[in-house]
């Protein structure tokens, strides 16, 4: 690409993005073992159970049934054009437990089949290795990421992945919203409270854990498929300082570093200075194996790929919250918001995009932009969701002129292109799709696809490469 490209580049990766657990259903089929959205009845930020619990409804254990759908919902995808698709590999479908000495055959094949489908549709697989989905026996049994032999599960589960789909999958993605362990600390790093809080220390030990598994399938990835590309997953939605005082604008920015260190260590391969004083000031102390840090430096992450949904805004000393859609502070009266709260800000991507690429130079990949909203089906059956087309229109102008400010953007994936279960609470109501989907909260629908209006603008979006949002 150009420098100060005018336009988005012939090799744009459009597509959509979506995670298995929030998809596919199945839980238990072909030899699945339960994940820890297998007992999350109430989404990743509410309550988990130890185990599935009977006659209790959990949104994951069917969600849409894209198990059983693929090839409907992907003549959807090819039919709107998407370059790319970008899913999860359901890590217990491959190891049930996590832990096993040979992987399920059955769920290898069901990704073989899935990415052969993809690209016979002439749409790039773009895999997320581990999203908000931990075999369930890994953390009643290991504690999770706190447990450093996670390290060599996650590296064997790597190898076996690598090697049974090098020749379909060159685009990859270790952990979902790593930075979201201080967010929602269970579904991004399998971190529970303890007395109703989560400590600083087992955050960072957890992600350390983390980042050496990602260092480990980053060389895993470069030896096993040379001319892949594996990137790291932050989640980067932003904050803006609620005042110009000088208190809340340095503190807001510690906040941004909060989650711009998890791309400081995988990007650039190196603990920056500012965490020894976090930790020390917060009495955390990272224990580390001798090659840990030789490994970060040796195999950093290949891009960036973020969400992006928002912004917000910070006032020194309030409390620090969120939810899968990022921080949530004090509103921004400029901003419009969405039933759900979440403020609706496509200026704030072009600038995230370069800060983004002013900080690491490495190239970007949007894999989560989209609008969550309360759908309604209209008397033809249609949802008129020009709400939805105004999100996009409005984001992808945006990406348009970082791109021109010279920021190199790989692709841009909109989450949930077809309806799943959103993550943050299970509910179905929350609609992202341009393909709706029926089923509501309690589970009932027939689970049939109808396109949204905007399907078809997002078809004319990709035809024109962009060009016609302006
Ligand atoms: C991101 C996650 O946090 O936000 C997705 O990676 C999630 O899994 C998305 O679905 C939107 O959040 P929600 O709660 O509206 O589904």
């Amino acid at each position: 690409m150009g420098m100060h490209s005018k336009r988005f580049p012939d090799n744009f990766l459009w597509g959509g993005a979506i995670a298995a657990n929030q998809a596919e259903g199945a839980w238990n089929e072909d030899g699945k073992g339960p994940s820890i959205a297998d007992v999350s009845a109430e989404g990743v930020q509410g309550p988990v159970d130890r185990d599935v619990m009977e006659n209790k409804y959990y949104p994951a254990h069917e969600a849409i049934d894209f198990y059983h759908h693929y090839k409907e919902d992907i003549a959807l995808f090819a039919e709107m054009g998407f370059k790319c698709f970008r899913t999860s590999i359901a890590w217990s479908r491959i190891f049930p437990n996590g832990n096993e000495a040979e992987p399920n055959k059955k769920g290898l094949q069901f990704y073989d089949d899935l990415f052969d489908h993809l690209l016979e549709n002439g749409i790039e697989p773009v895999i997320t290795i581990s999203h908000y989905e931990t075999p369930l026996h890994l953390v009643n049994e290991y504690g999770g990421w706190m447990n450093r032999k996670l390290i060599s599960f996650f590296q064997k589960y790597c190898e076996v992945i690598f090697n049974r789909y090098k020749d379909k999958v060159k685009y990859w993605m270790t952990f979902n919203e790593i930075n979201n362990v201080h967010v929602i600390p269970f579904a991004a790093g399998t971190i529970k409270p303890v007395d109703g809080k989560y400590d600083l220390q087992t955050i960072y030990q957890s992600s350390h854990h983390m980042f050496v598994a990602s260092a480990l399938a980053v060389k895993a990835c470069r030896e096993i498929i040379p001319g892949a590309k594996i990137g790291c997953m932050l989640s980067l939605s932003g904050v803006y300082p609620n005042t110009c005082h000088p208190e809340d604008v340095l503190e807001t920015y510690q906040l941004r570093r909060r989650s711009l260190f998890f791309g400081d260590v995988m990007l650039r391969g190196k603990y920056p200075n500012y965490i020894r004083r976090v930790w020390k000031e917060n009495n955390v102390e990272v224990i580390m194996e001798p090659e840990d840090e030789n490994l970060l430096a040796l195999y950093p992450a290949e891009y960036l790929g973020f969400s992006y949904y928002r912004t917000t805004t910070h006032k020194a000393g309030m409390p620090i919250v969120g939810n899968t859609g990022g921080l949530s502070g004090i509103d921004n009266p400029y901003l419009e918001t969405t039933p759900w709260g979440w403020q609706i800000d496509p200026k704030g991507l072009r600038l995230t995009c370069n800060e983004l690429y002013d900080r690491y130079q490495k190239p970007l990949f949007i894999v989560e932009n989209g609008l969550g909203n309360l759908d309604t089906l209209n008397e033809d059956g249609i949802v008129q969701d020009d709400y939805r087309i105004d999100y996009l229109n409005k984001h992808v102008r945006e990406i348009r002129e970082a791109i021109r400010d010279g920021v190199e953007i790989m692709g841009y994936t909109w989450w949930g292109p077809i309806d799943i279960v959103s993550a943050g609470k299970g509910e179905m109501r929350k609609r992202y799709g341009f393909i709706y989907v029926d089923k509501d909260d309690e589970g009932n629908g027939t689970l049939k696809r109808s396109k949204k209006k905007s399907f078809e603008w997002y078809k004319q979006v990709i035809a024109s490469n962009g060009e016609i949002v302006e």
